[in-house]
């Protein structure tokens, strides 16, 4: 156990680690991977549906642009659809070598077609012909009906494959970013980052 709780031995927060959040989450971020965690880029996302019912799903981060976080995936799935009905979203992190939790808040929006495209131009035709082949989170009453749809569209595009116009990347922009870092007896701490008129705030919540 790696546990690290020295970014926070502080009593004044202002000026730890700039007035915005970001810089600690790229510091949080790079630490989970020199420190071997499992799937470091993993992370919770949670959506809710028309009936306000939430629903979660591991995704894997894969940028961050201007201070937004990018991820990728099929629009018309479960996620997508609630998405597209309420853009509110939450990220979370957990890095239990570290002991550290991240919660992000924000909207998503969808990101521009070329990057989509660039990203998909990226992968290997194998991800790139599953994307066509799986109506993500629709009913697959046989796998091989999936199977199929993979020799059916493997067959089509023989050389290069186009981005399905269903599958593509979000980006969270974040109004609220929370670091957790486990310390002993369960005084843990907490340092809220949230952003009001333009303006990240910085505090700490009680355990
Ligand atoms: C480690 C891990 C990484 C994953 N990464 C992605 C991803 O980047 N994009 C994606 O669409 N699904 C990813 N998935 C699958 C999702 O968890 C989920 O099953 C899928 O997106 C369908 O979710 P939905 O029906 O709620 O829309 C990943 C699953 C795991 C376990």
């Amino acid at each position: 156990m790696q546990n690290d709780h020295r970014d926070f031995d502080h009593g004044k927060l202002d000026g730890i680690y700039g007035e915005k959040p970001f810089d600690l989450f790229h510091k949080w971020y790079r630490e989970a991977f020199e420190t071997g965690q499992m799937e470091p880029n993993a992370f919770v996302l949670s959506t809710v549906d028309e009936c306000n019912r939430p629903s979660s799903r591991i995704l894997y981060l894969k940028a961050m642009a201007d201070d937004n976080y990018v991820f990728f995936t099929n629009y018309n799935s479960h996620k997508g659809t609630d998405l597209a009905q309420n853009p509110n979203a939450s990220m979370l992190f957990f890095w239990p070598g570290k002991e550290r939790q991240i919660r992000i808040e924000g909207a998503v929006e969808k990101i521009d077609d070329a990057e989509s495209d660039a990203y998909f131009e990226s992968r290997p035709r194998g991800s790139q012909i599953g994307a066509w082949a799986s109506n993500q989170s629709d009913i697959l009453i046989e796998r091989d009906d999936l199977e199929n749809r993979v020799i059916e569209f493997a067959d089509k595009f023989k050389e290069h494959v186009p981005r399905p116009p269903h599958w593509g990347g979000y980006m969270l922009k974040p109004r609220l970013i929370e670091f957790w870092q486990g310390r002993p007896s369960r005084l843990h701490d907490r340092i809220v980052y949230e952003l009001e008129n333009d303006s990240w705030k910085i505090f700490r919540k009680n355990p």
